[in-house]
């Protein structure tokens, strides 16, 4: 009897461990789980190659530019379809958008664009790299902002938009600025998947997205913060690829589970899950990719989420997968 106590305690006290820093400070887990911060980006991995050079017009140093206090910057909400979803069948029937804001600086008439993307693009970001070498599934998710000069319009208008939704000062710009620089500084992964309980409104959300909208609406929540008024004329739909499940049970991370003997069953299951996905493949096979996730899910009702570093296991449930366009009003 004090045996089994003593064991439950354990167990318990471990778990609490395991899951600390994603549970309240009674044990309860918060939802969505927060995505973790950390208090500087760390390089990448030299396996971790681009394909396309990350920002390659912005500065180096990723510096922006000072405006002065009394300047007038215009804000533009930006949206284009993901450029190679514009040709091909795919166009009109599933909404990849990519979200970017504008500037304009009345008093030098130049204009900026400001982006939050993968590093080693989509495909990189939602599935990982199962190496012969190395036991634990290898995750090239970078995802980081980008800011440089000029507004490209003709890419903006042609089946998106390019819409001016309000001015600010200067000074208001450079506050901005220096917030965009320390969240970038410390929000270095991206996450395509936002997990909920089901598709209506109030579902309750396991896991939050962490991609390009995901930064346009937080710098808009700033800007708000800051007293900067924003109007859209039109609805401001934004592009959401949900997981459905019940609650999700944590798992552990790369040493807890790949170092360890006693979860060689789980490290496999994982390795196998993630094997029937290729990170490096073509937008349209992500795409076939994303939505085959439907046929694996619904016979093994399991998908193992990666986030903060750490694995989780969903339990998924109908309608699994989906790939909405939908309404998010501006702040
Ligand atoms: C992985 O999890 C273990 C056990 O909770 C913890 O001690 C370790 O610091 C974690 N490792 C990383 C890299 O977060
Ligand atoms: C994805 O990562 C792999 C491994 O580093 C790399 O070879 C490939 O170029 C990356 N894909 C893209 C589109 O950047
Ligand atoms: C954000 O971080 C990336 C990766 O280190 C860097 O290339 C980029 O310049 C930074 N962007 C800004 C606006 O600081
Ligand atoms: C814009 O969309 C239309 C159909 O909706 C298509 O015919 C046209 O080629 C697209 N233009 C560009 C530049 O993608
Ligand atoms: C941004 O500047 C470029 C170059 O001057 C110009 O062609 C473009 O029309 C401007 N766009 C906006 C939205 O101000
Ligand atoms: C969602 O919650 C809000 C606020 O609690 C409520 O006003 C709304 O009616 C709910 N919607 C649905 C579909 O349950
Ligand atoms: C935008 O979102 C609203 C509500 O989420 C939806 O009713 C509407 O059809 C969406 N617009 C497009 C073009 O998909």
């Amino acid at each position: 009897m004090k045996h089994g106590t003593f064991i439950l305690c354990f167990a318990l006290l471990y778990c609490f461990q395991e899951g600390a820093l994603s549970r309240g400070v009674n044990g309860q887990q918060t939802w969505p789980v927060p995505y973790r911060r950390f208090d500087h980006r760390p390089g990448t991995d030299p396996y971790c190659q681009a394909l396309y050079p990350f920002c390659p017009t912005g500065d180096r140093d990723g510096r922006i530019p000072y405006m002065k206090n009394t300047d007038v910057i215009e804000v533009f909400r930006l949206q284009a379809p993901v450029w190679e979803f514009k040709y091909g069948d795919l166009l009109g029937k599933i909404h990849i958008m990519h979200d970017a804001i504008g500037f304009r600086s009345f008093d030098t008439g130049r204009n900026y664009t400001m982006e939050w993307y993968e590093l080693f693009q989509l495909g990189n970001c939602t599935f990982p790299h199962l190496r012969p070498d190395v036991s634990a599934p290898f995750w090239c998710n970078q995802g980081a902002a980008c800011f440089f000069e000029g507004i490209d319009d003709v890419h903006w208008m042609q089946n998106g938009t390019l819409e001016k939704i309000g001015k600010m000062t200067g000074a208001q710009f450079n506050e901005m600025a220096q917030w965009v620089q320390k969240d970038n500084d410390t929000g270095i992964f991206y996450e395509t998947w936002t997990v909920r309980a089901d598709p209506s409104p109030n579902s309750t959300v396991w896991f939050d997205s962490y991609d390009c909208s995901q930064f346009v609406h937080r710098t808009y929540r700033k800007l708000a913060e800051m007293g900067v008024s924003l109007t859209s004329s039109a609805q401001t739909n934004y592009t959401k690829i949900y997981l459905f499940s019940g609650e999700p049970s944590y798992l552990g991370n790369d040493s807890s589970i790949f170092g360890r003997s006693s979860m060689k069953e789980l490290a496999a299951s994982i390795r196998a899950f993630y094997s029937s996905f290729q990170p490096h493949q073509s937008p349209q096979e992500l795409v076939l990719s994303l939505l085959h996730i439907f046929e694996n899910v619904v016979l093994e009702k399991t998908f193992y989420l990666f986030y903060n570093f750490e694995y989780w296991h969903l339990p998924m449930k109908p309608p699994y997968v989906r790939i909405t366009y939908e309404e998010i009003p501006l702040p």
